[in-house]
């Protein structure tokens, strides 16, 4: 299934398009089936109801271990690399997975959990957070898990979403020189959420933690009551696999949902390709777990491939913005699969700790989470690849499951700051305000795709409604990414960015409603409204102005506690970079803010700021201009 040549793409493109089910038929031959589909896609995107591999069964975890075994059994499947660099790395190899994943699925069966179980994991980067996974998906769990840097109030909310019944954590994680103490946030969150009737607890950093009789398990001694047998559960094709949340425009998190089959097909087919994986090779993704990168490009697409992928607990400036290079040269990495914040971070040290690091196993680099700038991509192709090493830049999205438009390393041409091509079996399409399609090249619109793929989610949890409503109501009959894009002259695709209510900091998608909503239960607190300004480092900065007329004590000090609030409701990712003042907001005669201004003022760009007519107080923008001009 692994495309060598230009001519090869062509070929699989034009054939995936004109016979869509014979082409991801024979894509989905290459993975293990207990029993084949009868239907390979039935669809409509009205509802939305996707079906992909009707009727076939399958375990994910048989894909990603089991059938390794035989001949790839010693073959390392993930070297997890410390935060400290002092400490050993470990390796397990695929017959050492299969058994801690075995093991802990017993471990999870032990504490009542069982097919269709919704799980939630809360875990720092760890081996064991890829067993916690594995070991759902071996009973048919639902794994859910939530990136370590969500509050204790955002935990509960997820899990409250979907009924959670178990909480998978540790004692606390490790970040750079910070201790992050996991348990007690998870306490916290569990004080409401009446489904959660265990939590198993991983020893990372042996920090004292709280442990509560009846609910709370250690996972070394729950490991010891077990064997390491556990027949893999039986799947249907489109059983839920797992459910990642994630932001959108409106105030609250969705439950995106991804079952077996259609995933485990593309996911292992995208990651074979795009990064043109060859046996042997060690592939490193630098992203976390709890985002769908690490979902599909950490855990699942590499091993699904027998794949050796490395897992890396900490961050790239620990101890020294050399770690990232240490960590290719140590482990002699071929593919470093990471985010344009990293890449601009590392960037503005300097050509320092690059001296003396032996980069020459690279082959292929990677790009993803954020739209990269030209000056990041030559300084990662000429510092990181020697120019010699082709840059993927991936585009796509937790919905997507899997990578949709990119180069494809070899095989297809890379262009900087684009994504370039749709992979084979993606249709995209370019659409104005209206739906009408935008032909040809050398145009710019909505991105939207027409046509179903495995990869694609299938609902939202718990609301079906919500999806529908999301993705497949905007334009009728296609489902609308939420990013705008360009068309070059080649038909090369470049995306410019979102065009809904949603940031990108730092990669992470934030809904600027979510950041309003928790400024806004700052007591106070009247009004606010957040917008996204460009951020040297992080991509996107969250600016935020705020209507808080009896503010407690001076101004600084009131910014902080706001700060603090946002902290607790969301978790420190969602922090305001700026945050100004106002005594009103710029609003329509029908109430509705005008963010175009706000994010021209955020950008510091207040020449021209369109027709402000229809505003009802036109006078408060010249204030929020002067005032802004201060901060
Ligand atoms: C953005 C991350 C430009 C985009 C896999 C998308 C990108 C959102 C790229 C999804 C890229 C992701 N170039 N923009 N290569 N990759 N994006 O769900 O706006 O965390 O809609 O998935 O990130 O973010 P998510």
């Amino acid at each position: 299934m692994q495309i060598t040549s230009f001519k090869q793409y062509e070929e699989d493109y034009k054939k995936s398009v004109e016979n869509p089910e014979q082409f991801w038929g024979e894509v989905a031959q290459n993975f293990q089936w207990r029993k084949p589909w009868f239907k390979v896609l039935s669809w409509n995107f009205n509802e939305p109801n996707i079906k992909w591999f009707e009727g076939a069964k399958l375990n994910i975890t048989e894909n990603c271990l089991d059938r390794h075994l035989a001949t790839n059994g010693d073959k390392p499947a993930i070297v997890w690399e410390p935060n400290n660099p002092e400490e050993e790395s470990v390796t397990y190899t695929y017959k050492m997975l299969h058994e801690r994943v075995c093991r802990f699925a017993n471990v999870l069966k032990r504490n009542g959990a069982k097919k269709g179980d919704r799980i939630c994991i809360y875990m720092p980067m760890v081996p064991e957070l890829a067993i916690a996974v594995l070991a759902c998906a071996r009973i048919g769990a639902v794994h859910s898990v939530i990136f370590g840097g969500f509050s204790a109030k955002s935990i509960a909310d997820r899990i409250n979403d979907s009924q959670c019944k178990v909480v998978i954590t540790a004692d606390g994680s490790y970040r750079g020189n910070k201790q992050i103490p996991l348990k007690d946030v998870i306490d916290d969150a569990l004080i409401g959420c009446p489904t959660v009737a265990k939590c198993i607890v991983l020893t990372h950093i042996r920090t004292p933690v709280s442990m509560l009789k009846g609910r709370d398990v250690w996972w070394e001694d729950e490991v010891k009551h077990v064997n390491d047998i556990c027949e893999a559960e039986e799947m249907d094709a489109e059983d839920m696999l797992f459910i990642l949340y994630t932001s959108g425009s409106t105030g609250k998190p969705k439950g995106v949902v991804h079952t077996c089959g259609g995933y485990m097909v593309y996911a292992g087919y995208t990651f074979s390709n795009v990064f043109n994986y060859q046996p042997g090779e060690v592939y490193f993704c630098t992203a976390d777990i709890g985002w769908i990168t690490g979902h599909s490009y950490i855990v699942y697409g590499p091993l699904s491939q027998g794949a050796t992928s490395v897992l890396f607990e900490g961050i790239p400036t620990y101890p020294s913005p050399s770690r990232f290079w240490d960590i290719v040269e140590k482990h002699k990495v071929n593919t470093l699969y990471t985010a344009p914040t990293a890449i601009r971070s590392l960037m503005s040290f300097g050509e320092e700790p690059l001296n003396g690091k032996d980069l020459s196993s690279i082959r292929v680099l990677g790009s993803v989470g954020e739209p990269i700038n030209e000056e990041a991509w030559h300084w990662f192709d000429e510092k990181i690849g020697h120019g010699k090493a082709p840059i993927v830049d991936t585009w796509w999205q937790t919905e997507t499951g899997g990578i949709m438009i990119s180069p494809i390393a070899t095989v297809t041409p890379t262009k900087p700051s684009f994504a370039t091509l749709p992979l084979p079996g993606i249709q995209p399409i370019l659409v104005d305000e209206n739906g009408n399609e935008i032909e040809g090249n050398g145009v710019m619109g909505n991105l939207c795709i027409k046509f179903p793929w495995p990869g694609m989610l299938r609902t939202t949890y718990g609301d079906h409604e919500r999806c529908k409503q999301t993705y497949f109501s905007t334009y009728e009959n296609l489902y609308f990414t939420g990013d705008g894009c360009l068309r070059d002259e080649d038909g090369y695709y470049r995306i410019t960015g979102r065009v809904d209510d949603v940031l990108n900091v730092s990669g992470h998608r934030i809904g600027t409603a979510e950041v309003e909503n928790a400024i806004n239960m700052h007591a106070g607190v009247v009004e606010s409204a957040v917008v996204g300004y460009p951020h040297d480092v992080k991509g996107q900065g969250i600016y935020a102005f705020v209507i808080y007329p009896e503010m407690h004590g001076e101004a600084e000090l009131s910014k902080k506690d706001i700060l603090q609030t946002v902290t607790r409701v969301i978790g420190a990712i969602a922090k305001p970079d700026k945050i100004l003042f106002v005594s009103g907001l710029p609003k329509t005669r029908s109430g509705k803010i005008m963010r175009r201004i706000l994010r021209k003022i955020a950008e510091g760009d207040t020449t021209n700021l369109g027709d402000t007519s229809t505003l009802l107080d036109p006078g408060v923008v010249e204030e929020i201009i002067a005032a802004a001009k201060k901060l």
